[in-house]
């Protein structure tokens, strides 16, 4: 199994390219599902996750290859519209390809993905939706099994419990060809769901509104494939805007869409941190000293979970006491105890984690049990005082594409070693 290894204290500097957005591909690929003919995606990031979709689509008899960035996928009539345990267990979000089966094929069965590490995760909210446009879903020795006795979905008025991400994909996919208009009320904003909602609209479907907490879908017979470049990964974005600042350095990301990161520059600009637009690319610079702030995570526009490990990491070369709160996730602070071992002074109480900053982070041997946890350590490891070794380096490989590479480039002193478990 593959580790990075990072000698800490050097300013990053130079420029990056951002690249496509891992959760944006996800629910595009599985959106092929829903049109006979050639795809073409382009900017489609090299990451473990994206390799895991295109297997799906594999497994379920469609051509996927990748090359290069770009992902064509020659859809046909699936043979047997299942997502099988052993590929959804490596990827809770194989659960996108539950709304373009049923409302393609009339009926799909979904291996459940259970709980995973950073939280429950159930998938209730996309299956009342599926419901309400007329499916019956029947639970059996571990799969869900969604059938529409009329063989097609009927448009439906839903209002989710919570916006989440991939329910309202799923439902946004599952409307694009049900019978008549499909409401989503309380849906997620998130950029990826309006880069979805246009790639489907691109496709002949009729979407409204996405963006907005409230969608609306005329749902079409039939659409058509096609050929599309996808949006810029936010989550990557910050993250390398973050190891920049906890550097104290100074990097030009190029390819950022800016508008995406409102809540994240909010909170660097409050630490103290410069964030200003510089020709086509965004600049990230920190000198001195900086401030703790407070953050809450929260559904878009609010701050992304996906962030709330690596700010807490800037957080601990602050000057005084910042506290996270995470309201979107249970279990999302399992790279605390990891900080901590570094030199670290977080303590968590139930949601909320205080962070108290410290002059000085130590190298060590950290591991990381999910894919933001593993970034962090990785930004711990460009500060910290020594040698640390971030295990189990398959996490990253999910979310980060060439991470070593583009953070060697910035002048970082990494490399991915073959070792241990
Ligand atoms: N939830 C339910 N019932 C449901 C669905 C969700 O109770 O039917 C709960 C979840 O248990 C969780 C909360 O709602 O507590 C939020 O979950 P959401 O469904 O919004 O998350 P997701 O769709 O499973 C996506 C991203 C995650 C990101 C979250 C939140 C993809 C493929 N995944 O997950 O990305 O953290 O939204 O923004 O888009 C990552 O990239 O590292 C990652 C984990």
């Amino acid at each position: 199994m593959d580790n990075i290894r990072v000698e800490g204290g050097v300013p990053l500097s130079g420029r990056v390219r951002i690249s496509g957005a891992k959760n944006a591909a996800l629910p595009i690929l599985t959106a092929a599902l829903l049109a006979d003919g050639a795809h073409t995606f382009r900017n489609v990031p090299d990451l473990r996750d994206v390799h895991t979709m295109l297997r799906m689509l594999r497994r379920l008899g469609i051509d996927a290859e990748y090359e290069r960035g770009v992902a064509t996928v020659q859809a046909r009539p699936v043979l047997e519209p299942v997502a099988p345990y052993d590929l959804v267990k490596q990827m809770r979000a194989s659960v996108l390809v539950l709304g373009p089966l049923v409302a393609r094929y009339g009926r799909a069965s979904v291996s459940l993905p259970g709980g995973c590490a950073i939280g429950a995760r159930p998938i209730d909210q996309h299956l009342r939706g599926l419901e309400a446009m007329g499916a019956a879903v029947r639970l059996e020795h571990g799969y869900v099994h969604v059938d529409v006795p009329s063989g097609r979905l009927r448009g439906a008025d839903i209002y989710l419990d919570f916006p989440t991400v991939t329910g309202t994909e799923n439902l946004l996919a599952a409307a694009a060809l049900a019978e008549g208009r499909t409401t989503i009320g309380n849906a997620a904003r998130e950029p990826e769901i309006e880069e979805l909602a246009h790639v489907l609209n691109k496709m002949g479907a009729s979407v409204d509104g996405a963006g907005t907490d409230t969608i609306v879908v005329e749902g079409r017979e039939q659409l058509a494939p096609v050929d599309h470049a996808i949006i810029a990964d936010r989550i990557e974005a910050g993250t390398y805007m973050v190891a920049a600042a906890a550097t104290r350095g100074d990097v030009l990301l190029e390819g950022v869409q800016l508008e995406h990161l409102d809540a994240v520059v909010a909170k660097l600009r409050e630490a103290g941190v410069t964030v200003e637009r510089e020709g086509d690319g965004v600049r990230v610079a920190h000198q001195g000293r900086l401030r703790p702030v407070d953050a809450t995570t929260a559904p878009h526009p609010g701050f992304p979970t996906d962030m709330q490990a690596q700010l807490m990491v800037l957080m601990c070369r602050a000057d005084g006491q910042s506290q996270i709160r995470e309201t979107v996730f249970e279990n999302r602070f399992m790279h605390v105890p990891e900080l901590n071992r570094m030199g670290a002074n977080i303590a968590v109480d139930g949601r909320t984690a205080t962070v108290r900053g410290v002059p000085r982070l130590g190298g060590a041997q950290v591991m990381a049990t999910d894919l933001r946890a593993s970034a962090s350590l990785v930004i711990a490891g460009l500060v910290a005082e020594g040698v640390t070794e971030v295990l189990r380096v398959y996490h990253i490989d999910r979310g980060y594409e060439r991470i070593e590479e583009k953070l060697a480039g910035l002048g970082a002193h990494i490399e991915r070693v073959s070792g241990h478990a």
